[in-house]
């Protein structure tokens, strides 16, 4: 397919073009003044821009069940008197909902793909293919005196079963160094080096979690294996370096770290030494909205609020395109022949991008998820004018309320 008469933002540190993007095979084909092959479908897309897609590097997407529940909690009681005795009564049927009502929300605010921690990972997985989004799939592993209830099996054997799909990418989900034991890490360290599957772990959320455990013997643990870690929070100005690593990917998640009163990942010195730091939303009962575009604004400003010349237009959409691509193992995040074709078209005939010679800036500081005309992963529109053309809408809420009622026992 062709899209015709876009403006074009290349990747992060580009400016931006009048050019037209010839799509094929799931792929970026061609950029430039292109005129339609024979039989080719051309889609006008004038008065739009064009741009890499976002990807949401850390959520919990089925906790949109959870939305709204415990707004104004500490974390522990969050975590630990809310969330976790629901998640106790979950099912397969409430986590496909509760994962397709994120995947909705996620498509029409322009993510084309999403890390997830979670349970009941068929349906996670089901919810994804369903909806045509990528996602690297991994099961919230814990341990307690040295059992797991089969939980890393489980996770190997949705692994073994989904490896090789074209949209899902299956890897291993431990929680917490406070919920799994060295021990257990070392073993799902182990799993991960057999299995070549990435890692992703919540590290240096909470100020406490420093009095549990040091994150030289968790980095240690995982040397060498494709490793994103959530939050990253806690990290001193020292310890900063260690956390550069060729294969290791920090999620930033500014609104689910202020939310729950965890404070700000040092990110802005983070990316100067090196790290290579992607944004995440962290799961709807925490943010409460699944917004990668409003994360890397927040990103920015928090970064800005000590010192303004700090983490500016280009960081900013790197971490929410590029490094989320290279933190979920795509080849994407840039609009470049070969690249995979994950693409947002934002509407910028509005007052808040006026006016048009600064249109990156505006992107990041006065555009809005709002804005997302249309969202393309492999190639394929998920999303498009209001539209969600592989989904039955109707059918997904009905499903997503018997969900809540059941969950809240209401029914
Ligand atoms: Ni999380």
């Amino acid at each position: 397919m062709l899209l015709k008469g876009a403006f074009v933002l290349k990747s992060a540190e580009s400016g931006i073009e009048r050019l037209d993007v010839r799509i094929g095979g799931g792929l970026i084909k061609d950029t430039g003044i292109l005129e339609p092959l024979e039989g080719e479908e051309v889609f006008d897309l004038s008065g739009k821009l064009i741009m890499p897609a976002f990807y949401n590097a850390h959520t919990h997407a089925a906790m949109t069940l959870m939305r709204g529940i415990s707004d104004d909690d500490p974390f522990d009681v969050w975590l630990f008197k809310k969330v976790l005795p629901l998640e106790e009564r979950l099912d397969g049927e409430m986590v496909y909902y509760g994962t397709m009502v994120a995947l909705m929300e996620m498509a029409s605010k322009g993510v084309a793909g999403f890390v997830d921690m979670y349970f009941f990972l068929d349906d996670v997985a089901k919810a994804a293919e369903d909806m045509g989004m990528r996602a690297l799939i991994t099961r919230g592993l814990v341990d307690e005196n040295g059992e797991d209830g089969g939980r890393l099996e489980e996770n190997l054997d949705f692994a073994r079963r989904w490896k090789g799909s074209e949209l899902i990418e299956p890897g291993l989900g431990p929680h917490a160094p406070y919920t799994c034991s060295l021990d257990y890490l070392k073993r799902i360290a182990e799993a991960a080096r057999d299995t070549g599957l990435p890692v992703t772990i919540h590290l240096y959320e909470a100020a406490w979690e420093r009095e549990r455990y040091d994150f030289r013997d968790i980095l240690s643990v995982f040397e060498g294996i494709h490793l994103i870690i959530a939050h990253a929070v806690q990290f001193t100005e020292e310890e900063i370096k260690e956390l550069t690593r060729e294969e290791l990917y920090v999620a930033h998640n500014p609104s689910s770290n202020l939310k729950l009163g965890n404070g700000v990942a040092k990110v802005s010195r983070m990316i100067e030494k090196g790290v290579k730091v992607s944004l995440g939303t962290d799961g709807a009962a925490s943010n409460n909205s699944l917004d990668v575009w409003h994360e890397m604004r927040l990103a920015a400003l928090l970064q800005k609020m000590e010192d303004p010349t700090k983490l500016g237009v280009e960081d900013a959409l790197r971490m929410a395109t590029e490094m989320g691509a290279e933190a979920m193992g795509i080849n994407g995040g840039r609009i470049e022949p070969g690249r995979v074709a994950d693409l947002v078209v934002v509407d910028i005939k509005k007052f808040h991008y006026m006016p048009p010679e600064n249109l990156k800036s505006h992107i990041v500081h006065s555009g809005s998820s709002g804005d997302v005309f249309a969202t393309m992963v492999n190639g394929k529109w998920i999303y498009f004018d209001g539209e969600f053309p592989n989904v039955d809408v109707d059918e997904i809420l009905e499903g997503f309320k018997r969900s809540v009622e059941r969950l809240y026992n209401r029914s």
